[in-house]
Protein backbone atom coordinates (compact mmCIF):
# COMPACT_ATOMS: atom_id res chain seq x y z
CA UNK A 1 0.00 0.00 0.00
CA UNK A 2 1.41 3.33 -1.14
CA UNK A 3 2.28 5.58 1.92
CA UNK A 4 0.28 8.79 0.99
CA UNK A 5 -2.70 6.75 1.32
CA UNK A 6 -1.54 5.18 4.99
CA UNK A 7 -1.52 8.64 5.80
CA UNK A 8 -4.91 9.65 4.66
CA UNK A 9 -6.64 7.31 6.80
CA UNK A 10 -9.21 9.12 7.92
CA UNK A 11 -10.46 9.79 11.86
CA UNK A 12 -13.53 8.75 13.09
CA UNK A 13 -16.31 11.45 13.19
CA UNK A 14 -17.60 13.01 16.43
CA UNK A 15 -21.01 11.14 16.07
CA UNK A 16 -19.70 8.11 14.13
CA UNK A 17 -20.48 4.70 15.91
CA UNK A 18 -16.97 2.29 16.77
CA UNK A 19 -18.60 -0.20 14.41
CA UNK A 20 -19.90 2.17 11.39
CA UNK A 21 -16.06 3.83 11.27
CA UNK A 22 -14.46 0.60 11.49
CA UNK A 23 -17.06 -0.44 8.45
CA UNK A 24 -16.09 3.22 6.57
CA UNK A 25 -12.20 2.08 6.99
CA UNK A 26 -13.25 -1.59 5.51
CA UNK A 27 -15.12 -0.01 2.32
CA UNK A 28 -11.71 2.24 1.89
CA UNK A 29 -9.68 -0.67 2.20
CA UNK A 30 -11.31 -2.98 -0.31
CA UNK A 31 -11.40 0.10 -2.85
CA UNK A 32 -7.67 0.63 -2.39
CA UNK A 33 -7.02 -3.48 -2.58
CA UNK A 34 -7.45 -5.86 -5.25
CA UNK A 35 -10.02 -8.32 -4.75
CA UNK A 36 -7.92 -10.88 -6.30
CA UNK A 37 -5.34 -10.03 -3.23
CA UNK A 38 -8.67 -9.90 -0.43
CA UNK A 39 -9.41 -13.32 -2.09
CA UNK A 40 -5.93 -14.80 -1.37
CA UNK A 41 -5.87 -13.86 2.00
CA UNK A 42 -9.56 -14.99 2.73
CA UNK A 43 -11.17 -11.68 3.57
CA UNK A 44 -14.61 -11.49 3.43
CA UNK A 45 -15.59 -8.25 5.55
CA UNK A 46 -18.92 -9.01 8.18
CA UNK A 47 -20.95 -6.30 7.60
CA UNK A 48 -21.68 -3.94 10.58
CA UNK A 49 -25.42 -4.80 11.83
CA UNK A 50 -23.78 -8.55 11.53
CA UNK A 51 -21.20 -7.83 14.04
CA UNK A 52 -23.26 -5.81 16.15
CA UNK A 53 -26.10 -9.27 16.23
CA UNK A 54 -22.90 -11.29 16.92
CA UNK A 55 -21.78 -9.60 19.91
CA UNK A 56 -25.42 -9.75 21.25
CA UNK A 57 -24.94 -13.48 21.87
CA UNK A 58 -22.85 -13.02 24.57
CA UNK A 59 -23.46 -13.05 27.98
CA UNK A 60 -21.16 -10.21 29.23
CA UNK A 61 -21.44 -9.83 33.32
CA UNK A 62 -17.97 -9.78 34.09
CA UNK A 63 -15.93 -6.69 35.01
CA UNK A 64 -12.84 -7.78 33.29
CA UNK A 65 -12.91 -9.19 30.49
CA UNK A 66 -10.36 -10.52 28.02
CA UNK A 67 -11.27 -10.32 24.19
CA UNK A 68 -9.64 -11.76 21.24
CA UNK A 69 -10.28 -11.10 17.88
CA UNK A 70 -8.54 -13.89 15.35
CA UNK A 71 -8.29 -12.29 11.75
CA UNK A 72 -9.69 -8.79 12.87
CA UNK A 73 -9.69 -7.03 9.49
CA UNK A 74 -10.20 -3.20 10.10
CA UNK A 75 -11.46 -4.37 14.04
CA UNK A 76 -14.98 -4.38 13.07
CA UNK A 77 -15.73 -7.23 15.55
CA UNK A 78 -13.83 -5.62 18.18
CA UNK A 79 -15.66 -2.16 17.82
CA UNK A 80 -19.02 -4.05 17.98
CA UNK A 81 -18.12 -5.52 21.02
CA UNK A 82 -17.16 -2.49 22.39
CA UNK A 83 -20.19 -0.76 21.45
CA UNK A 84 -22.11 -3.00 23.43
CA UNK A 85 -20.14 -2.30 26.47
CA UNK A 86 -20.86 1.56 25.93
CA UNK A 87 -24.78 1.15 25.33
CA UNK A 88 -25.04 -1.25 28.28
CA UNK A 89 -23.26 1.61 29.81
CA UNK A 90 -20.67 -1.22 31.77
CA UNK A 91 -17.31 -0.18 33.77
CA UNK A 92 -14.23 -2.35 34.43
CA UNK A 93 -11.29 -3.42 32.53
CA UNK A 94 -11.27 -4.62 28.87
CA UNK A 95 -7.92 -6.36 27.43
CA UNK A 96 -8.36 -6.94 23.60
CA UNK A 97 -5.92 -9.11 21.58
CA UNK A 98 -5.82 -9.08 17.70
CA UNK A 99 -4.18 -11.29 15.44
CA UNK A 100 -4.06 -10.03 11.48
CA UNK A 101 -1.26 -10.83 9.36
CA UNK A 102 -1.86 -8.33 6.26
CA UNK A 103 0.57 -5.83 6.63
CA UNK A 104 -1.91 -3.77 4.35
CA UNK A 105 -4.42 -3.93 6.28
CA UNK A 106 -2.92 -2.86 10.11
CA UNK A 107 -2.94 0.54 9.95
CA UNK A 108 -6.77 0.24 9.64
CA UNK A 109 -7.18 -1.72 12.26
CA UNK A 110 -4.69 0.50 14.76
CA UNK A 111 -6.72 3.49 14.04
CA UNK A 112 -9.74 1.60 14.98
CA UNK A 113 -8.98 -0.05 18.26
CA UNK A 114 -7.14 2.87 18.74
CA UNK A 115 -10.75 4.79 18.23
CA UNK A 116 -12.13 2.23 20.66
CA UNK A 117 -9.82 2.65 23.62
CA UNK A 118 -10.11 6.55 23.38
CA UNK A 119 -13.76 6.32 23.55
CA UNK A 120 -14.29 3.57 26.14
CA UNK A 121 -12.18 5.07 28.52
CA UNK A 122 -13.60 8.55 28.20
CA UNK A 123 -17.11 6.57 29.74
CA UNK A 124 -14.93 5.01 32.23
CA UNK A 125 -14.03 1.63 31.29
CA UNK A 126 -10.05 0.95 31.28
CA UNK A 127 -8.71 -0.39 27.73
CA UNK A 128 -5.74 -2.16 26.47
CA UNK A 129 -5.18 -4.00 22.98
CA UNK A 130 -2.65 -5.45 21.42
CA UNK A 131 -2.06 -6.04 17.76
CA UNK A 132 -0.33 -9.35 16.40
CA UNK A 133 0.97 -9.10 12.96
CA UNK A 134 1.67 -13.12 12.67
CA UNK A 135 0.04 -16.02 11.65
CA UNK A 136 -2.72 -16.91 14.61
CA UNK A 137 -2.19 -20.44 14.17
CA UNK A 138 1.34 -20.77 14.27
CA UNK A 139 1.92 -18.27 17.01
CA UNK A 140 -0.97 -20.09 19.51
CA UNK A 141 0.40 -23.45 18.20
CA UNK A 142 1.16 -24.61 22.03
CA UNK A 143 -2.63 -24.04 23.04
CA UNK A 144 -3.55 -26.95 20.69
CA UNK A 145 -0.29 -29.49 20.71
CA UNK A 146 0.30 -29.16 24.64
CA UNK A 147 -1.64 -30.15 27.52
CA UNK A 148 -2.58 -28.50 30.21
CA UNK A 149 0.30 -30.27 32.31
CA UNK A 150 3.34 -29.15 29.83
CA UNK A 151 2.66 -25.45 30.26
CA UNK A 152 5.44 -25.97 33.28
CA UNK A 153 3.35 -23.51 35.62
CA UNK A 154 3.78 -20.73 32.78
CA UNK A 155 0.13 -20.03 32.86
CA UNK A 156 -1.39 -19.73 29.41
CA UNK A 157 -3.70 -16.49 28.46
CA UNK A 158 -7.26 -18.11 28.06
CA UNK A 159 -10.47 -15.78 26.70
CA UNK A 160 -13.59 -14.78 28.32
CA UNK A 161 -15.06 -14.00 24.86
CA UNK A 162 -13.53 -15.21 20.84
CA UNK A 163 -15.31 -13.04 18.46
CA UNK A 164 -14.39 -13.99 14.51
CA UNK A 165 -15.17 -13.51 11.17
CA UNK A 166 -12.17 -16.01 10.19
CA UNK A 167 -10.27 -16.36 6.57
CA UNK A 168 -11.75 -18.76 4.36
CA UNK A 169 -9.23 -20.72 1.99
CA UNK A 170 -8.03 -24.06 1.26
CA UNK A 171 -4.57 -25.01 3.11
CA UNK A 172 -2.18 -27.24 1.64
CA UNK A 173 -2.27 -30.99 3.62
CA UNK A 174 1.39 -30.68 4.16
CA UNK A 175 1.29 -26.98 5.42
CA UNK A 176 2.59 -26.02 8.83
CA UNK A 177 -1.13 -24.74 10.20
CA UNK A 178 -2.75 -28.14 8.77
CA UNK A 179 0.33 -30.47 10.01
CA UNK A 180 -0.08 -29.07 13.69
CA UNK A 181 -3.57 -29.65 13.70
CA UNK A 182 -3.64 -32.53 11.34
CA UNK A 183 -5.86 -34.58 13.85
CA UNK A 184 -8.66 -32.51 12.47
CA UNK A 185 -8.01 -33.14 9.34
CA UNK A 186 -10.09 -35.48 6.88
CA UNK A 187 -9.18 -34.52 3.74
CA UNK A 188 -8.27 -30.69 1.84
CA UNK A 189 -8.26 -28.43 5.31
CA UNK A 190 -9.66 -24.90 4.77
CA UNK A 191 -7.93 -22.54 7.56
CA UNK A 192 -11.37 -21.49 8.80
CA UNK A 193 -12.02 -25.21 10.50
CA UNK A 194 -8.45 -24.54 12.42
CA UNK A 195 -9.27 -21.12 13.30
CA UNK A 196 -12.59 -22.53 15.09
CA UNK A 197 -10.98 -25.28 17.02
CA UNK A 198 -7.68 -23.24 18.26
CA UNK A 199 -9.84 -20.73 19.22
CA UNK A 200 -12.13 -23.18 21.28
CA UNK A 201 -8.47 -24.38 23.02
CA UNK A 202 -8.03 -20.61 23.92
CA UNK A 203 -11.43 -19.91 25.80
CA UNK A 204 -11.96 -20.24 29.19
CA UNK A 205 -13.85 -22.46 31.35
CA UNK A 206 -17.65 -21.32 30.53
CA UNK A 207 -15.86 -18.71 28.19
CA UNK A 208 -17.48 -18.15 24.85
CA UNK A 209 -17.19 -17.99 21.22
CA UNK A 210 -19.49 -16.67 18.41
CA UNK A 211 -18.05 -17.41 14.62
CA UNK A 212 -19.25 -16.28 11.44
CA UNK A 213 -18.58 -19.27 9.00
CA UNK A 214 -19.51 -21.63 5.96
CA UNK A 215 -21.92 -23.95 6.97
CA UNK A 216 -20.10 -26.63 4.91
CA UNK A 217 -18.08 -27.94 8.42
CA UNK A 218 -22.01 -29.16 10.13
CA UNK A 219 -21.74 -31.60 6.86
CA UNK A 220 -19.40 -33.85 4.96
CA UNK A 221 -16.96 -35.94 4.89
CA UNK A 222 -14.22 -33.35 5.66
CA UNK A 223 -15.11 -32.01 7.96
CA UNK A 224 -15.29 -35.06 10.29
CA UNK A 225 -12.85 -35.08 12.28
CA UNK A 226 -13.14 -31.75 13.20
CA UNK A 227 -16.94 -31.77 13.88
CA UNK A 228 -15.65 -34.80 16.75
CA UNK A 229 -13.10 -32.58 18.15
CA UNK A 230 -15.05 -29.32 18.57
CA UNK A 231 -18.18 -30.66 19.87
CA UNK A 232 -16.25 -32.61 22.45
CA UNK A 233 -14.71 -29.90 23.47
CA UNK A 234 -17.34 -27.31 23.33
CA UNK A 235 -21.11 -26.76 23.66
CA UNK A 236 -22.89 -24.94 20.55
CA UNK A 237 -25.55 -22.76 22.25
CA UNK A 238 -26.67 -20.62 19.24
CA UNK A 239 -27.37 -20.98 15.49
CA UNK A 240 -27.95 -18.38 13.33
CA UNK A 241 -29.08 -18.85 9.55
CA UNK A 242 -29.51 -16.65 6.92
CA UNK A 243 -32.31 -17.27 4.42
CA UNK A 244 -30.81 -15.57 1.45
CA UNK A 245 -27.13 -17.15 0.96
CA UNK A 246 -25.88 -14.71 -1.16
CA UNK A 247 -26.47 -11.34 0.17
CA UNK A 248 -24.31 -11.27 3.48
CA UNK A 249 -20.84 -10.17 2.17
CA UNK A 250 -22.17 -8.28 -0.62
CA UNK A 251 -19.24 -6.30 -1.95
CA UNK A 252 -17.56 -9.80 -2.18
CA UNK A 253 -19.23 -12.49 -4.95
CA UNK A 254 -19.56 -15.32 -1.84
CA UNK A 255 -21.56 -18.43 -2.75
CA UNK A 256 -21.38 -19.97 0.25
CA UNK A 257 -23.87 -20.61 2.81
CA UNK A 258 -23.10 -18.67 6.00
CA UNK A 259 -23.56 -19.75 9.69
CA UNK A 260 -23.23 -17.62 12.88
CA UNK A 261 -22.38 -19.55 16.02
CA UNK A 262 -22.11 -19.32 19.09
CA UNK A 263 -20.11 -22.06 21.27
CA UNK A 264 -19.50 -22.17 25.19
CA UNK A 265 -16.47 -23.81 26.89
CA UNK A 266 -17.79 -26.31 29.15
CA UNK A 267 -16.53 -28.65 31.20
CA UNK A 268 -18.95 -31.09 31.48
CA UNK A 269 -20.82 -31.21 27.91
CA UNK A 270 -24.57 -32.30 29.23
CA UNK A 271 -26.47 -34.70 26.77
CA UNK A 272 -29.42 -32.80 27.35
CA UNK A 273 -29.34 -28.94 26.78
CA UNK A 274 -31.14 -27.03 24.22
CA UNK A 275 -29.89 -24.69 21.22
CA UNK A 276 -31.36 -21.57 20.33
CA UNK A 277 -32.10 -21.54 16.22
CA UNK A 278 -32.77 -18.26 14.54
CA UNK A 279 -33.46 -17.66 10.93
CA UNK A 280 -33.26 -13.77 9.80
CA UNK A 281 -34.41 -13.07 5.81
CA UNK A 282 -30.75 -11.12 5.34
CA UNK A 283 -28.24 -9.30 6.74
CA UNK A 284 -30.55 -6.47 8.10
CA UNK A 285 -32.04 -9.02 10.29
CA UNK A 286 -35.76 -7.97 9.69
CA UNK A 287 -38.06 -11.14 10.34
CA UNK A 288 -36.13 -12.72 12.68
CA UNK A 289 -37.80 -16.25 13.83
CA UNK A 290 -36.34 -18.53 16.76
CA UNK A 291 -36.77 -21.74 17.79
CA UNK A 292 -35.37 -23.52 20.90
CA UNK A 293 -34.83 -27.28 20.42
CA UNK A 294 -33.19 -29.98 22.16
CA UNK A 295 -29.33 -30.65 21.40
CA UNK A 296 -30.18 -33.94 19.83
CA UNK A 297 -32.30 -32.37 17.09
CA UNK A 298 -29.08 -30.55 16.16
CA UNK A 299 -26.35 -32.79 16.76
CA UNK A 300 -27.00 -36.58 15.38
CA UNK A 301 -24.56 -39.33 15.75
CA UNK A 302 -25.08 -41.95 13.16
CA UNK A 303 -22.58 -44.84 12.06
CA UNK A 304 -19.60 -42.98 13.86
CA UNK A 305 -20.14 -40.01 12.50
CA UNK A 306 -21.65 -37.11 13.93
CA UNK A 307 -23.39 -33.80 12.28
CA UNK A 308 -25.12 -30.66 12.54
CA UNK A 309 -28.38 -30.26 11.42
CA UNK A 310 -30.00 -26.92 11.53
CA UNK A 311 -33.86 -27.14 11.49
CA UNK A 312 -35.53 -23.81 11.34
CA UNK A 313 -39.36 -25.00 12.29
CA UNK A 314 -40.96 -27.40 14.31
CA UNK A 315 -42.23 -29.43 11.34
CA UNK A 316 -38.54 -29.30 10.26
CA UNK A 317 -37.99 -31.00 13.43
CA UNK A 318 -40.62 -33.72 12.83
CA UNK A 319 -39.43 -34.46 9.66
CA UNK A 320 -36.30 -35.62 10.94
CA UNK A 321 -37.89 -37.30 13.71
CA UNK A 322 -39.86 -39.04 10.91
CA UNK A 323 -37.17 -39.89 8.55
CA UNK A 324 -34.46 -41.21 10.97
CA UNK A 325 -36.78 -43.82 11.99
CA UNK A 326 -37.09 -45.10 8.48
CA UNK A 327 -35.17 -48.64 8.73
CA UNK A 328 -33.01 -48.40 5.39
CA UNK A 329 -30.44 -47.54 2.91
CA UNK A 330 -30.30 -48.10 -0.92
CA UNK A 331 -27.95 -50.49 -0.18
CA UNK A 332 -29.63 -52.65 2.16
CA UNK A 333 -32.93 -52.74 -0.44
CA UNK A 334 -29.93 -54.06 -2.89
CA UNK A 335 -29.92 -51.21 -4.74
CA UNK A 336 -26.99 -48.15 -5.91
CA UNK A 337 -27.02 -45.06 -6.97
CA UNK A 338 -24.41 -44.34 -9.72
CA UNK A 339 -23.09 -41.19 -12.21
CA UNK A 340 -24.38 -41.18 -15.44
CA UNK A 341 -21.28 -42.16 -17.62
CA UNK A 342 -21.23 -39.65 -20.23
CA UNK A 343 -19.00 -37.02 -20.39
CA UNK A 344 -20.12 -35.07 -22.99
CA UNK A 345 -16.90 -33.71 -23.88
CA UNK A 346 -14.76 -36.71 -23.33
CA UNK A 347 -17.27 -38.38 -25.75
CA UNK A 348 -17.28 -35.64 -28.49
CA UNK A 349 -16.88 -38.07 -31.38
CA UNK A 350 -19.51 -40.17 -30.42
CA UNK A 351 -21.96 -37.73 -29.93
CA UNK A 352 -24.95 -36.80 -32.54
CA UNK A 353 -27.60 -34.18 -32.75
CA UNK A 354 -30.07 -36.49 -33.29
CA UNK A 355 -30.68 -39.97 -33.11
CA UNK A 356 -29.54 -41.22 -36.69
CA UNK A 357 -30.42 -45.57 -38.02
CA UNK A 358 -27.36 -45.44 -39.87
CA UNK A 359 -24.88 -45.23 -37.67
CA UNK A 360 -26.53 -46.75 -35.17
CA UNK A 361 -27.19 -44.48 -31.85
CA UNK A 362 -29.63 -44.49 -28.99
CA UNK A 363 -31.13 -41.31 -26.13
CA UNK A 364 -28.72 -39.61 -24.77
CA UNK A 365 -30.58 -38.15 -21.48
CA UNK A 366 -29.62 -35.07 -19.73
CA UNK A 367 -31.03 -33.42 -16.72
CA UNK A 368 -33.49 -31.58 -19.31
CA UNK A 369 -35.26 -34.68 -20.56
CA UNK A 370 -36.39 -35.30 -17.01
CA UNK A 371 -40.10 -33.64 -16.93
CA UNK A 372 -42.10 -34.08 -13.24
CA UNK A 373 -41.91 -37.70 -13.24
CA UNK A 374 -41.40 -38.80 -16.83
CA UNK A 375 -38.83 -38.78 -19.34
CA UNK A 376 -39.68 -36.84 -22.18
CA UNK A 377 -37.06 -37.42 -25.69
CA UNK A 378 -38.69 -34.46 -27.66
CA UNK A 379 -37.17 -32.17 -24.97
CA UNK A 380 -34.07 -30.55 -27.05
CA UNK A 381 -31.54 -27.94 -25.90
CA UNK A 382 -29.22 -26.38 -28.32
CA UNK A 383 -25.51 -27.53 -28.71
CA UNK A 384 -26.79 -30.86 -26.52
CA UNK A 385 -26.48 -33.82 -28.53
CA UNK A 386 -29.50 -35.93 -28.06
CA UNK A 387 -27.91 -39.54 -29.05
CA UNK A 388 -24.77 -41.53 -28.98
CA UNK A 389 -23.70 -43.91 -31.35
CA UNK A 390 -23.78 -47.83 -30.64
CA UNK A 391 -20.76 -49.04 -31.03
CA UNK A 392 -17.65 -51.46 -30.13
CA UNK A 393 -16.31 -48.07 -28.81
CA UNK A 394 -19.19 -47.32 -26.77
CA UNK A 395 -20.20 -49.95 -24.66
CA UNK A 396 -18.63 -48.54 -22.05
CA UNK A 397 -20.72 -45.90 -22.09
CA UNK A 398 -23.82 -47.30 -22.38
CA UNK A 399 -26.53 -48.75 -20.12
CA UNK A 400 -28.94 -51.33 -20.98
CA UNK A 401 -32.65 -50.35 -20.61
CA UNK A 402 -34.05 -51.43 -17.56
CA UNK A 403 -36.08 -49.43 -15.23
CA UNK A 404 -34.19 -46.92 -13.21
CA UNK A 405 -34.73 -43.75 -11.09
CA UNK A 406 -32.97 -40.66 -12.61
CA UNK A 407 -31.79 -38.05 -10.01
CA UNK A 408 -30.83 -34.60 -10.64
CA UNK A 409 -27.06 -33.83 -9.35
CA UNK A 410 -27.75 -30.13 -9.36
CA UNK A 411 -30.47 -28.16 -9.01
CA UNK A 412 -31.88 -25.47 -11.66
CA UNK A 413 -32.07 -21.68 -10.74
CA UNK A 414 -36.09 -22.26 -11.00
CA UNK A 415 -36.32 -25.33 -9.32
CA UNK A 416 -37.97 -24.95 -5.37
CA UNK A 417 -36.68 -28.51 -4.29
CA UNK A 418 -33.00 -29.68 -4.51
CA UNK A 419 -34.01 -33.25 -5.15
CA UNK A 420 -35.47 -34.01 -8.73
CA UNK A 421 -36.00 -37.50 -9.93
CA UNK A 422 -37.63 -39.50 -12.83
CA UNK A 423 -38.30 -42.77 -13.89
CA UNK A 424 -37.09 -44.22 -16.93
CA UNK A 425 -39.92 -46.80 -17.30
CA UNK A 426 -38.56 -49.94 -19.57
CA UNK A 427 -41.82 -50.09 -21.01
CA UNK A 428 -42.06 -46.91 -22.53
CA UNK A 429 -39.05 -46.71 -23.79
CA UNK A 430 -38.23 -48.32 -27.43
CA UNK A 431 -34.51 -49.23 -27.22
CA UNK A 432 -31.88 -51.56 -26.16
CA UNK A 433 -29.62 -49.10 -24.55
CA UNK A 434 -29.66 -45.64 -23.67
CA UNK A 435 -26.53 -42.88 -22.95
CA UNK A 436 -26.77 -41.14 -19.45
CA UNK A 437 -25.23 -37.98 -18.98
CA UNK A 438 -22.55 -36.69 -16.38
CA UNK A 439 -25.14 -34.58 -14.72
CA UNK A 440 -27.64 -37.30 -14.14
CA UNK A 441 -27.33 -39.88 -11.15
CA UNK A 442 -28.88 -42.78 -11.67
CA UNK A 443 -30.48 -45.62 -9.33
CA UNK A 444 -30.27 -49.32 -10.24
CA UNK A 445 -30.62 -53.17 -8.82
CA UNK A 446 -27.12 -54.15 -9.52
CA UNK A 447 -27.59 -57.69 -10.91
CA UNK A 448 -31.27 -57.45 -11.48
CA UNK A 449 -33.49 -54.42 -12.18
CA UNK A 450 -36.35 -52.24 -10.34
CA UNK A 451 -39.80 -53.18 -10.59
CA UNK A 452 -42.38 -50.37 -11.91
CA UNK A 453 -43.72 -49.67 -8.42
CA UNK A 454 -40.14 -49.70 -6.59
CA UNK A 455 -38.81 -47.05 -9.55
CA UNK A 456 -42.22 -44.69 -8.87
CA UNK A 457 -41.80 -45.89 -5.05
CA UNK A 458 -38.28 -44.32 -4.95
CA UNK A 459 -38.66 -41.29 -6.91
CA UNK A 460 -41.78 -40.33 -5.72
CA UNK A 461 -40.07 -39.94 -2.23
CA UNK A 462 -37.20 -38.17 -3.64
CA UNK A 463 -39.55 -35.55 -4.98
CA UNK A 464 -41.47 -34.83 -1.48
CA UNK A 465 -41.07 -31.81 0.16
CA UNK A 466 -40.46 -34.09 3.55
CA UNK A 467 -37.41 -35.33 2.13
CA UNK A 468 -36.38 -31.58 0.80
CA UNK A 469 -36.72 -30.61 4.09
CA UNK A 470 -34.85 -33.34 5.44
CA UNK A 471 -31.37 -32.27 3.21
CA UNK A 472 -31.84 -28.58 3.93
CA UNK A 473 -31.90 -29.36 7.45
CA UNK A 474 -28.87 -31.54 6.91
CA UNK A 475 -26.54 -29.07 4.92
CA UNK A 476 -26.58 -25.92 2.97
CA UNK A 477 -25.84 -27.62 -0.73
CA UNK A 478 -27.83 -26.83 -3.47
CA UNK A 479 -27.04 -29.85 -5.32
CA UNK A 480 -27.44 -33.54 -3.34
CA UNK A 481 -24.92 -35.91 -4.35
CA UNK A 482 -24.95 -39.62 -4.53
CA UNK A 483 -23.68 -39.94 -1.12
CA UNK A 484 -26.18 -37.76 0.64
CA UNK A 485 -29.10 -40.26 -1.34
CA UNK A 486 -26.74 -43.10 -0.65
CA UNK A 487 -26.89 -42.20 2.99
CA UNK A 488 -30.44 -41.40 3.31
CA UNK A 489 -32.93 -43.28 5.34
CA UNK A 490 -35.91 -45.37 3.79
CA UNK A 491 -38.99 -46.65 4.65
CA UNK A 492 -39.09 -50.84 4.11
CA UNK A 493 -39.68 -51.78 0.58
CA UNK A 494 -43.48 -52.92 1.29
CA UNK A 495 -44.07 -49.61 1.28
CA UNK A 496 -42.02 -48.28 -1.10
CA UNK A 497 -43.68 -50.31 -3.55
CA UNK A 498 -47.45 -49.49 -2.04
CA UNK A 499 -46.58 -45.58 -2.54
CA UNK A 500 -45.05 -46.72 -6.42
CA UNK A 501 -48.01 -48.70 -7.02
CA UNK A 502 -50.96 -45.46 -5.67
CA UNK A 503 -48.24 -43.00 -7.73
CA UNK A 504 -48.19 -45.11 -10.97
CA UNK A 505 -51.97 -45.28 -11.27
CA UNK A 506 -52.80 -42.03 -10.09
CA UNK A 507 -50.93 -41.57 -13.39
CA UNK A 508 -50.94 -37.75 -12.58
CA UNK A 509 -47.36 -38.37 -11.00
CA UNK A 510 -47.72 -34.94 -9.71
CA UNK A 511 -44.65 -33.29 -7.77
CA UNK A 512 -44.95 -31.64 -4.16
CA UNK A 513 -48.46 -31.82 -2.43
CA UNK A 514 -49.93 -34.56 -3.63
CA UNK A 515 -47.18 -36.78 -3.10
CA UNK A 516 -46.66 -35.76 0.04
CA UNK A 517 -50.75 -36.39 1.18
CA UNK A 518 -49.73 -40.07 -0.53
CA UNK A 519 -46.61 -40.84 1.10
CA UNK A 520 -48.10 -39.54 4.68
CA UNK A 521 -50.87 -41.88 3.67
CA UNK A 522 -49.23 -44.62 3.37
CA UNK A 523 -46.79 -44.92 5.75
CA UNK A 524 -49.31 -43.54 8.26
CA UNK A 525 -47.53 -40.01 8.87
CA UNK A 526 -48.87 -37.43 11.31
CA UNK A 527 -47.56 -34.60 9.51
CA UNK A 528 -49.67 -32.20 8.57
CA UNK A 529 -48.73 -32.57 5.02
CA UNK A 530 -51.31 -28.85 3.95
CA UNK A 531 -48.50 -27.49 6.10
CA UNK A 532 -45.38 -28.14 4.34
CA UNK A 533 -45.64 -25.77 1.21
CA UNK A 534 -46.06 -22.96 3.94
C1 LIG B 1 -12.71 -12.99 6.73
S1 LIG B 1 -11.62 -11.69 7.12
C2 LIG B 1 -12.49 -10.96 8.45
C3 LIG B 1 -11.96 -9.63 8.87
C4 LIG B 1 -12.72 -8.98 10.01
N1 LIG B 1 -12.63 -9.75 11.24
C5 LIG B 1 -14.17 -8.83 9.66
O1 LIG B 1 -14.97 -9.50 10.30
O2 LIG B 1 -14.50 -8.07 8.75
C6 LIG B 1 -10.29 -12.59 7.85
C7 LIG B 1 -9.05 -11.78 8.18
O3 LIG B 1 -8.04 -12.68 8.66
C8 LIG B 1 -6.77 -12.31 8.14
N2 LIG B 1 -5.94 -13.54 8.12
C9 LIG B 1 -5.89 -14.48 7.14
N3 LIG B 1 -5.08 -15.49 7.51
C10 LIG B 1 -4.62 -15.18 8.74
C11 LIG B 1 -3.75 -15.82 9.64
N4 LIG B 1 -3.23 -17.02 9.34
N5 LIG B 1 -3.47 -15.22 10.83
C12 LIG B 1 -4.02 -14.03 11.14
N6 LIG B 1 -4.86 -13.36 10.32
C13 LIG B 1 -5.16 -13.94 9.14
C14 LIG B 1 -7.08 -11.75 6.76
O4 LIG B 1 -6.07 -10.87 6.34
C15 LIG B 1 -8.43 -11.06 7.00
O5 LIG B 1 -8.26 -9.70 7.29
Amino acid sequence: MKLELLMKIPERGKEEGLAAYAQRLTELYSNTNSSESRKHRGQFFTPEQVSSFMVSLFDITHKKIRLLDPGAGTGILSAAFCERLLNNGKTGNLIIDAYENDPNILPFLKMVLGSCKSELEKNGLDVEYNICDKDYILQNKSYFTKSDLLWNGEKPVLYDFIISNPPYYKLDIESPQASIMNELISGQPNIYALFMALSASMLKAEGEMVFITPRSFCSGLYYKKFRQWFLKNARITNIHIFESRKEIFNQDDVLQENIIIKAKKLKDIEKHNKIIISESKNKHFDKISKLEVQSEDVIFRKNGDIFIRIPTSPLDIEILDVIDSWPHTLKELGLEISTGPVVSFRAEEFLLPELTEKPASVPLLWMHNMKDMNVVLSIHKEKKSSAIKVSSETKYLLLPVKNYVLVKRFSSKEQERRLYASVLLESEFPFKHVGIENHVNYIHKPGGALSVNEAFGIASLLNTTIIDKFFRSLNGNTQVNATDIRSLPLPDIENIRKIGKAVYESKSYKNGIDLDGIIAGILGLKIETQSLNG
